[in-house]
């Protein structure tokens, strides 16, 4: 089976894309598989394999700022029109979780790891994405929409105090297109409000901003489509840090995995049975990650979001969680490539 591993992009969590292209281009039997990786720059330039394959290996380990004439060229063109069976679009974030390759894809005729065009770009605008699950009853935290041009027309006090009014404080200010928690401030007071605002908005014109919950980081992955759909075990991220932010998340390695959670059975099932129906209420297809608030004490569980192309490296833990249930890295990636080929 030939694949083309796209990886690197556009969005500010190319880095993160790199670690995840790592262990996966590792982890693939070459036995059995033909891996063809391509980086994508931050530009939007496609890169050949051999650069790709020494940007994950060799020295180099960036993806080179590059600016020619042609976003494709006849390398890579012939490669995704003759050499490939499917891409396996290892991108996180805006051009590569949200819709974009997917659909670029599409109109190639080439099939491709996870998420269908529709699905992806829900599951990336956290505002859809929970008007969705809304609609499906799916419990999650107060959230308002905030624009851009909302937040122009208004005095920031008068809109922080209705915000205040409506929302239990701290709550989370979020780019509504983005992930690996790049631009989320925690805000509390009005003086922290503005800068938060404009940290947001350096990556969306619009925001999501949330009341906080007290509750436990809970975290579960699901992998299949139509009635084949499996849930893994439930993990625990605990955290030092205020919220599980980007530091935490890749920089420190303070945070720690609790595979499985130690919480009751009960709530074990629950999460299982929300993540089915977020899943579902997407229209996911393949691979995503869901990700919870549990408070036990309180009874409360609630969804934060799902994550349709989840961090993918050996230490990720949409991987870890499946390999409680017995299934390994490689076969987890054998399971994906059939999805994407059936
Ligand atoms: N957005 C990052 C990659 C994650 O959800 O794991
Ligand atoms: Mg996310």
């Amino acid at each position: 089976i030939n694949i083309a591993l796209f990886f690197g992009g556009r969005s500010a969590e190319h880095e993160v894309s790199i670690l995840s292209a790592r262990s996966i281009y590792n982890a693939f039997s070459k036995e059995k598989y033909k891996i063809y990786p391509i980086a994508i720059s931050k530009q939007g330039y496609f890169i050949s394999p051999a650069e790709s394959e020494a940007i994950l290996f060799g020295e180099q380990k960036k993806v080179p700022e590059i600016n020619r004439k042609n976003i494709l060229d006849q390398e890579i063109l012939n490669i995704l029109e003759n050499k490939i069976d499917l891409v396996f679009p290892v991108l996180h974030g805006p051009y590569g979780e949200d819709g974009k390759i997917q659909g670029f894809l599409d109109t190639l005729n080439i099939k491709y790891v996870g998420c269908d065009l529709l699905a992806s770009a829900v599951g990336m605008d956290k505002a859809v994405m929970k008007e969705i699950f809304s609609y499906y009853n799916i419990p999650q935290s107060e959230f308002r929409i905030l624009k851009k041009e909302d937040v122009n027309k208004q005095k920031l006090p008068k809109l922080f105090q209705k915000l205040a009014d409506d929302l239990k404080r701290p709550f989370f200010i979020k780019p509504a297109n983005m992930g690996s928690s790049i631009g989320i401030s925690k805000v509390k007071e009005l003086s922290s409000f503005k800068a938060a605002l404009k940290e947001a908005f350096k990556y969306d014109n619009k925001l999501i901003i949330e009341s906080s919950v007290e509750g436990r980081e809970i975290e579960s992955a699901v992998l299949g489509s139509g009635d084949q759909i499996q849930v893994s075990a439930a993990g625990e991220i605990i955290s030092t840090h205020d919220f599980y932010d980007y530091q935490a998340k890749y920089k420190d390695q303070s945070t720690e995995l609790i595979i499985p959670a130690e919480i009751s059975e009960a709530n074990k099932e629950k999460i299982k049975e929300l993540s089915i129906r977020a899943f579902k209420a997407i229209g996911a297809a393949g691979i995503s990650r869901l990700d919870f608030f549990v408070n036990e004490k309180e009874n409360i569980i609630l969804i934060n979001e799902i994550n349709t192309m989840p961090g993918f490296t050996q230490f990720s833990m949409y991987p870890l969680l499946f390999k409680e249930v017995g299934m390994s890295y490689m076969e987890l990636l054998d399971e994906l490539v059939n999805i994407a080929l059936a």
